[in-house]
């Protein structure tokens, strides 16, 4: 039987023929709130750790008083709240937002957390680690069971570490400027303020340095690194959510800095699909539609692609 938890490269099939099965591969995921990093830190130490190595942790503190460019200059130019933490704009990207109770208003807790890549969790917590009720052990929970929760807790708003489309169109959402959400004139104000746009950003090279947690069994104690064969699975993955997140927002505004950025993102992210000979490669790149992003991810599960692509790959040593 596989399980879950035994490789990358399995359960990225298996979750995926699991998850397409119930028609839950596509925009059907609810959104719950977040429930903040103090929750998941109850069990999942070696990840906290890691994460509080991290930009993304560090920034709590820092983005406020960062000079370089300057964060004042760019929230006044956005309008709202003078306040980072606060201004609705801000949030959307740079925090972890968390209300105490139902009802009361959202507060910063903390810079990008566990949520913000693996879904906001107050429909999925309870449901993601239950292998059958009380008592029930993970060596216990009969396959039947562990497909209806990956499906329950996905539905609820779940993103699995190997549904790998996912997460990389999350990363690519806040690192692309690409977020529903945020307002077309106060964006174009925010880039004309010194809001920095990488569009060399690059899904293997920003998740495999101090991002990088990967603590799978058999030895749950150790922080794998990826072979050459998911180093590229991965950043096909990536390029792919480039092309579809660039695509979806280029027409967006006028911004010449914002324009140019995201024509260089489809121009990148073209090149390196392009030297895919997978037919669903050549589709994605006519019609960069989600639909045939998961196409060509899903085609791709499990092959090696290090020979079409490796040479694109950045080197272990550029890790962010
Ligand atoms: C009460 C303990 C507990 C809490 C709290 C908890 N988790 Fe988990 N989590 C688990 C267990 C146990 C598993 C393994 C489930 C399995 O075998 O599929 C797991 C699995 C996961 C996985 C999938 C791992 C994989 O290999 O596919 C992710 C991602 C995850 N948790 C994230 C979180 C996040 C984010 C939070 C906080 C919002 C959180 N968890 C809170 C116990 C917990
Ligand atoms: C669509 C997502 C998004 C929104 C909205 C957003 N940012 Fe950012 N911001 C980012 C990302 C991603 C980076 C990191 C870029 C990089 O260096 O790769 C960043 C970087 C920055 C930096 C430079 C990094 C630093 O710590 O010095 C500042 C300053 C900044 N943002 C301020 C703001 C302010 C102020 C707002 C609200 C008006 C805001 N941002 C809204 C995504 C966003
Ligand atoms: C920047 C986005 C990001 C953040 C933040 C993040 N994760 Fe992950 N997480 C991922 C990705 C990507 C993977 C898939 C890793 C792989 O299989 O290569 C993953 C994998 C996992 C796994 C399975 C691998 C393992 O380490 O056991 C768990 C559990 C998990 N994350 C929990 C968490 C928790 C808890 C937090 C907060 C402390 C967190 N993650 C923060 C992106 C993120
Ligand atoms: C909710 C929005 C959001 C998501 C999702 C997100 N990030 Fe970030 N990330 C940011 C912001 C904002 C910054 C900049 C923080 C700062 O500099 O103040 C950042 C910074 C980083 C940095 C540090 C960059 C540097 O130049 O040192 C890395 C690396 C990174 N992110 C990787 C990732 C990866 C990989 C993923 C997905 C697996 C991801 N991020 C998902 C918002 C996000």
């Amino acid at each position: 039987m596989i399980t879950l938890r035994s490789g990358a490269v399995a359960a990225a099939i298996v979750l995926g023929l699991v998850l397409a099965g119930a028609g839950l591969s596509g925009a059907a995921r609810a959104q719950g709130t977040m429930v903040g990093p103090e929750v998941c830190a109850e069990c999942h130490k070696a990840e906290v750790q890691v994460w509080e190595g991290t930009v993304h942790f560090k920034s709590f503190r820092e983005l406020h008083k960062s000079k370089d460019p300057d964060a004042k200059a760019i929230v006044e130019a956005a309008g709202g709240d003078k306040n980072p933490k606060k201004n609705e704009t801000c949030t959307l990207c740079h925090y972890a937002m968390v209300a105490k109770k139902e009802g009361d208003e959202a507060k910063a807790v903390s810079g990008p957390a566990c949520e913000s890549c693996h879904g906001a969790a107050s429909e999925w917590v309870k449901i993601h680690n239950d292998y059958g009720g009380p008592g029930v052990k993970a060596a216990d929970e009969t396959p039947e069971h562990k497909q209806q929760r990956m499906q329950q807790a996905s539905a609820a708003g779940m993103i699995w570490p190997a549904q790998k489309f996912d997460i990389a169109m999350n990363c690519m959402n806040c690192h692309g400027m690409a977020r529903p959400g945020l307002d077309a004139a106060v964006l174009a104000k925010m880039m004309d303020a010194g809001h920095p746009i990488k569009p060399e950003y690059e899904l293997v090279q920003y998740s495999q340095g101090t991002v990088r947690h990967r603590f799978y069994p058999p030895d749950v104690t150790k922080n794998a690194e990826m072979t050459p064969a998911e180093l590229a699975n991965l950043f096909v993955a990536g390029q792919a959510a480039k092309l579809v997140s660039a695509a979806a927002v280029v027409g967006k505004s006028d911004n010449a800095k914002y324009k140019a950025a995201q024509e260089q993102r489809l121009a990148d992210a073209k090149a390196a699909l392009g030297k895919l000979a997978a037919p669903e490669a050549k589709a994605l790149i006519d019609a960069p539609t989600v639909e045939n992003a998961r196409k060509l991810v899903d085609a791709i599960a499990g092959k090696d692609l290090s020979g079409e692509v490796g040479g694109l790959l950045p080197a272990a040593g550029t890790y962010k």
